[in-house]
């Protein structure tokens, strides 16, 4: 899932056990690093389980000028030390991390290396050992490296690294669909999937394109194009403050995420919004986004979520038709779409495979897109026409919290832009300051009252099974992120439902005390929606109310604020996200590193 790499510091070991405690975030279940120098004949050495128990591992005598290292998020193979990165060939010459799948190496497999010997179960030790193959029939390094990609399918994807035993400062790289960034030093240079990781080291970086092989020592990085034609490609510049990063007095970041909600928020605003309150966003894209006759929102996991919600508020304020799609459905079954499309990809990492592939598509057909990202320079940002940042300040834990209300935030500021440009009479009406203040404000007032849900969640959510989340209309839109919260951290069952249909199946789920937990914040809806919690009552449920300041009654266990009706899920989903945190916690989790789950997912 990530990969680092290093040649021209003394302190290599350092530089790549570092990098990947930066990667840790990402999710994982194993890691690896290959070290050598001039005087070694390197030292390999992986691990499973967290980067802590890797660094116990590399003794004193690991050292070295060069070196890779990789963690892994298991697709082919279960995690275990014999699968994790880095992969080396039978003979001990080469040694290889990847990211990605080889769709064809089975094929490979059998083709080329009938007679080798496997110690891993791993689609990369197959590109390792084919490698091996070729140089043995007599090819030179590079040139049996690049053998290999021509013999890997379109289906693929991959960002390599090698290292060849013989050739002890030189990485062989090589990129196709997965990221991958050269970061330039002064006498040094570094290879990483993730510019943050690697900003101890540099802040200059240069982007590769698809198909692109790149050999790299300590004083020179060659790149060749898919044709072998020898190329330059752009070279950026990364100030990211890297002690946004940093955990404080906090005992995860996702807590420390959930708190920074307010001020994500309020950043947004002075961003984009100009002091008479009208939106400031390029007028090129402005104009794209208006000539467009329906917007088609594209994403993965919570940024789907939030595109949900996304939704409501375009078609309200800019009353224009949206449908949203989850990435990696649509990417395979596309639907009819509209004569004058406009894609939104909402995407915190800016490198989701599943939405990668979407937009590489869109761009073949030749629509236009704008990107709602939180990485400035990640790959959706930099394939999209158009970008929005959302500038929350980098999320480390792999449940997404500030990324969510970020996007539902930017989602609002674009809908009234475009409305405005529309001139409806929602867009008019809406004071997109005035609203997204008092949300902020309505979300620091949730977050100060930590207490209270700590005590729900250690009431109601600290033993069960499972538990619902229900509610209508945007309210049903929050309890499909809410549930995803409490599942992907505390691996509670977690359904978020809407809750008039709840009585046509789902209900015979309820037991004695399963927790149902209705958001209601919308006054058409709030009867129904207590009648349907009656239901569940009278079938032994417990139930946790979360209900809008002006629907309360004195039983209900959270009041929210009051928000504009558009923009409810910001407040709703801040105790659902409290709650997630405190039973993972009282279950004794690691809640920002959640089992099975990756942060980024760079595989389709
Ligand atoms: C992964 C993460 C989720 C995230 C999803 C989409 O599955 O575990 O938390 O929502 O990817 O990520 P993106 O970076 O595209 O928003």
């Amino acid at each position: 899932c990530g990969i680092v790499g290093v040649t021209g510091r003394e302190n290599a070991t350092e530089i790549l056990l570092n990098g990947l405690k930066k990667l840790e975030y990402r999710g994982y279940d194993s890691a690896g690093i290959y070290v050598s120098d001039k005087n070694s004949d390197g030292y390999l050495v992986k691990e499973q389980g967290r980067i802590e128990d890797l660094r116990a591992a590399v003794g004193p005598e690991v050292q070295g000028t060069t070196g890779i290292g990789h963690t892994r998020w298991a697709t082919h193979g279960v995690p275990s030390r014999a699968n994790a990165h880095p992969q080396v060939s039978a003979d001990g010459r080469f040694y290889l991390v990847h990211n990605g799948m080889i769709g064809n190496f089975r094929e490979l497999k059998e083709e080329y290396l009938a007679g080798t010997e496997f110690v891993s179960e791993t689609d990369t030790e197959v590109i390792v050992q084919l490698i091996a193959h070729f140089v043995a029939e007599g090819m030179a390094t590079k040139e049996a490296f690049t053998h290999v990609l021509s013999l890997i399918d379109e289906t693929s994807s991959y960002a390599f690294l090698l290292m060849d035993k013989t050739q002890k400062d030189t990485l062989f790289v090589a990129k196709k669909k997965s990221p991958l960034l050269i970061g330039v030093g002064d006498g040094f240079n570094v290879v990483c999937s993730d510019a943050m990781v690697m900003l101890s080291e540099t802040h200059d970086f240069i982007e590769l394109t698809d198909g692109d092989v790149v050999t790299v020592t300590p004083s020179s990085v060659e790149i060749e194009d898919v044709n072998g034609q020898s190329v330059t490609r752009h070279q950026f510049h990364v100030d990211d403050d890297a002690s946004a990063s940093e955990k404080g007095a906090y005992e995860f970041f996702m807590l420390k995420e959930i708190d920074e909600q307010p001020g994500v928020i309020r950043g947004l605003e002075q961003t984009y919004l100009a002091e008479d309150g009208s939106v400031k966003l390029a007028d090129d894209m402005m104009n794209a986004l208006n000539q467009a006759d329906r917007l088609y929102i594209v994403a993965a996991g919570t940024s789907y979520n939030a595109g949900l919600v996304g939704k409501s508020i375009f078609e309200k304020l800019a009353g224009v038709p949206t449908e949203v799609h989850i990435a990696s459905e649509f990417g395979y079954n596309m639907p009819l779409l509209s004569d004058k499309p406009l894609f939104i990809f909402l995407t915190q990492s800016g490198e989701t495979a599943d939405s990668r592939e979407v937009l590489s598509k869109v761009n073949q057909l030749g629509y236009e897109s704008l990107t709602i990202t939180n990485v400035p320079n990640s790959t959706l940002s930099r394939e999209a026409t158009y970008t929005m940042l959302l500038n929350a300040g980098p999320e480390i834990a792999v449940a997404s919290t500030k990324a969510y209300t970020a996007q539902i935030a930017a989602e609002t500021i674009l809908a009234k832009g475009l409305g405005m440009l529309k001139q409806t009479a929602a867009a008019a009406d809406f004071e997109t300051g005035f609203e997204l203040t008092k949300a902020a404000n309505a979300i620091q007032s949730l977050v100060d009252q930590k207490d209270v849900v700590e005590g729900l969640a250690q009431k109601y959510l600290g033993t069960t099974r499972n538990a619902f989340y229900i509610g209508r209309g945007i309210d049903y839109q929050t309890a499909i992120e809410a549930s995803l919260k409490l599942k992907e951290v505390s691996y509670v069952q977690t359904e978020g439902f809407a809750s008039g249909e709840l009585k046509h199946g789902t209900i015979s789920l309820i037991e004695e005390n399963t927790p149902v937990i209705a958001i209601i914040t919308d006054p058409k809806t709030a009867a129904l929606t207590r009648s349907n919690e009656q239901e569940v009552i009278s079938r032994g449920a417990s139930v946790i109310n979360i209900v809008a300041e002006e629907l309360a009654t004195a039983e209900d266990q959270i009041v929210l604020p009051e928000v504009h009706p558009l923009l409810t899920p910001l407040a709703a989903i801040i105790p659902a996200q409290l709650l997630a945190y405190y039973t993972s916690k009282e279950r004794g989790y690691d809640v920002d590193k959640p089992r099975n789950l990756a942060k980024s997912v760079t595989v389709e």
